[in-house]
């Protein structure tokens, strides 16, 4: 039967063409489904005459099961080629790195801040830590700031509503100086102590941040001295920087807390700072108002206070002219410590 090979043989093509299986039951209706080419054949049987009958019935079922195995097989190939696609698509290269987790640093300030405390402490000083919302009378009061004195306005301050449980006002402290006062009160003489910690002002620009940190520093005893004062903050600062290319210089100033005041500069002899004077802390001999208010006799006590920006010293020794970076959280900046 000519018609049967040719319905086969367009129906194999048809077959192995079909890329979905979708497309295969498609083309398995047109010759094997209720209205399919090869039924509508099997449908001609009775009106033949008997005798051809049985070898067309045989000849079609050859057929058939022929249409059927290629079916199968097609069918099997594109599920086949459909899980090889996705074995593919999902693949784990193992032999990749992972992404592992991010290390986290110690950010620059906090660096500095612990290298202040390293060297203070090898030279026998304790290291405090206090309150950073404090009364008014321990930030302004005590260090010899009267009430409504205008020495008050150096310092823009952010009060606090409320009050402490003894009435007095709150603030955020605008400097550690106020530790002095509260380890003073703590201990008795020799007290040699610094003070880190974080400290806020209403101030913010490219050299000033609302938040920032300072380190207070404070020797009292019966005859310590300015020499003293010399001494501890240049050998601080040659440890610091690790150099002694570097000079030391006390500039007189004012301090309600100290008398005499000093600003203490420094400059390089060598790097991208030399030759330039760089302020880098405030400092004193400690006022005997002050002293009076450590709960001391000021005739028999006397000694030294300075209090430093950390960030200076920190925008010091690694070259950073924007103290903002600091506070930006960018990695880029902050990975390079
Ligand atoms: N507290 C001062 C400030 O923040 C800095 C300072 C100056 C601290 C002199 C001292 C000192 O202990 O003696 O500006």
């Amino acid at each position: 039967m000519q018609n049967i090979e040719d319905i086969v043989a367009r129906a194999l093509a048809e077959f192995s063409a079909a890329a979905e299986p979708s497309a295969l039951e498609n083309a398995k209706a047109g010759y094997l489904g209720k209205t399919g080419e090869l039924t509508a054949l099997l449908k001609t049987l009775g009106k033949l005459a008997p005798e051809d009958r049985k070898a067309a019935g045989a000849a079609i079922n050859v057929a058939k099961e022929k249409l059927e195995a290629a079916l199968d097989a097609r069918r099997a190939a594109l599920a086949d080629a459909k899980m090889q696609a996705r074995l593919a698509e999902e693949a784990l290269d193992v032999s990749l790195p992972g992404r592992g987790r991010g290390h986290g640093g110690i950010h620059p300030v906090i660096r500095t801040w612990e290298r202040v405390e390293a060297i203070y402490r090898s030279i026998g000083f304790d290291v405090a830590d206090g309150p950073e919302i404090e009364t008014d009378w321990h930030n302004f009061t005590s260090l010899n700031n009267p009430e409504n004195h205008p020495a008050r306005s150096m310092q823009d301050t952010f009060y606090v509503d409320g009050k402490d449980s003894s009435g007095l006002q709150l603030l955020l402290r605008t400097h550690t100086s106020p530790m002095q006062v509260r380890y003073a009160r703590m201990h008795k003489p020799p007290i040699k102590v610094i003070a880190p910690g974080r400290t806020y002002r209403v101030d913010s620009d490219a050299t000033h941040s609302p938040m920032f940190h300072q380190v207070e520093g404070l020797w009292i005893d019966e005859h310590i001295s300015f020499a003293d004062l010399k001494g501890v903050y240049t050998n601080f600062l040659r440890r610091f920087f690790e150099t002694d290319a570097l000079q030391v210089r006390f500039r007189p100033s004012y301090f309600p807390f100290t008398e005499p005041s000093a600003e203490i500069d420094m400059q390089f002899a060598e790097g991208p700072f030399k030759g330039r004077w760089l302020e880098i802390s405030g400092s004193g001999q400690v006022h005997p108002t002050v002293v009076r208010n450590f709960g001391l006799d000021p005739e028999r006590y006397i000694g030294f206070a300075f209090g430093s920006g950390l960030e200076r010293l920190t925008m010091l020794r690694y070259g950073i002219d924007d103290l903002r970076l600091f506070f930006d959280g960018d990695l880029r900046f902050l990975k390079q410590f």
